[in-house]
């Protein structure tokens, strides 16, 4: 089944109750949240009082991308809004072990985040305690950036790894009509979309066709 979770990174944070209903309305299945800590990449968001505002007034399910270099505390704060899905990174997360068992202790989706340039023989042992795994497709830290292909042959050689497991495949960057079929039929489960959706006119539109065409191309493997 392919999920799709519009990035609000790309968003008009001036008028973020619209956005977020167009999106909602629109069939997404998450909204995604980019919290960045300008440490542990160079650029500086929202936290957790943005993401509980939201979880207020607003029914869809909260996919967390944690981009930052002290995770734990705020982990506890995001399991108490409570959110659907936290992914953190494996480059900046000491005692990964222990944040993921956390973030599944609360029935929330637990999932390690790993960076381009970042080879999947570090998950060997974190599979065993992951939901999702969310393969950058670009360097994290902005939305907009352009696509590394490279990362298609990422999710099929993950997907090779995960096996008969149940693990979701994530992928964040730069997706795009132009790479979501390629993605999918790689084995991208989860799409995040941030400038391709919420930069679009009509995002109901890029929503649907996003997924018709990584559905078309899953049909077809
Ligand atoms: C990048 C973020 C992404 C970003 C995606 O660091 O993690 O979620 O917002 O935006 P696009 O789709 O524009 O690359
Ligand atoms: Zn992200």
């Amino acid at each position: 089944m392919i999920r799709l979770s519009p990035s609000l990174l790309s968003a008009d944070f001036f008028r973020l109750e619209s956005e977020i209903d167009e999106i909602t309305s629109g069939g997404a299945d998450f909204l995604h949240l980019d919290i960045m800590d300008n440490h542990f990449v160079p650029n500086l968001t929202f936290g957790p009082i943005i993401a509980r505002a939201i979880a207020r007034s607003s029914k869809i399910a909260l996919d967390t991308h944690l981009m930052v270099s002290n995770a734990e505390p705020l982990i506890d704060e995001l399991l108490e809004i409570p959110v659907a899905r936290i992914a953190v990174h494996i480059e900046g997360c000491t005692h990964l072990n222990r944040s993921l068992a956390k973030i599944r202790s609360h029935g929330v989706a637990a999932g390690v985040a790993i960076n381009p340039s970042t080879s999947l023989s570090v998950l060997d042992e974190a599979l065993a305690w992951v939901d999702f795994v969310l393969i950058m497709s670009v360097n994290p830290g902005f939305g907009g950036q352009s696509f590394i292909s490279e990362s298609i042959n990422k999710v099929a050689r993950l997907k090779t790894m995960i096996g008969q497991r149940t693990i979701d495949i994530s992928v964040d960057g730069g997706v795009s009509e132009a790479n979501i079929g390629a993605l999918a039929a790689a084995g991208a489960q989860t799409l995040i979309a941030g400038s391709s959706v919420f930069g679009a006119s009509d995002r109901r539109l890029a929503i649907t066709t996003l997924r018709k065409t990584a559905q078309r191309c899953v049909q077809r493997t």
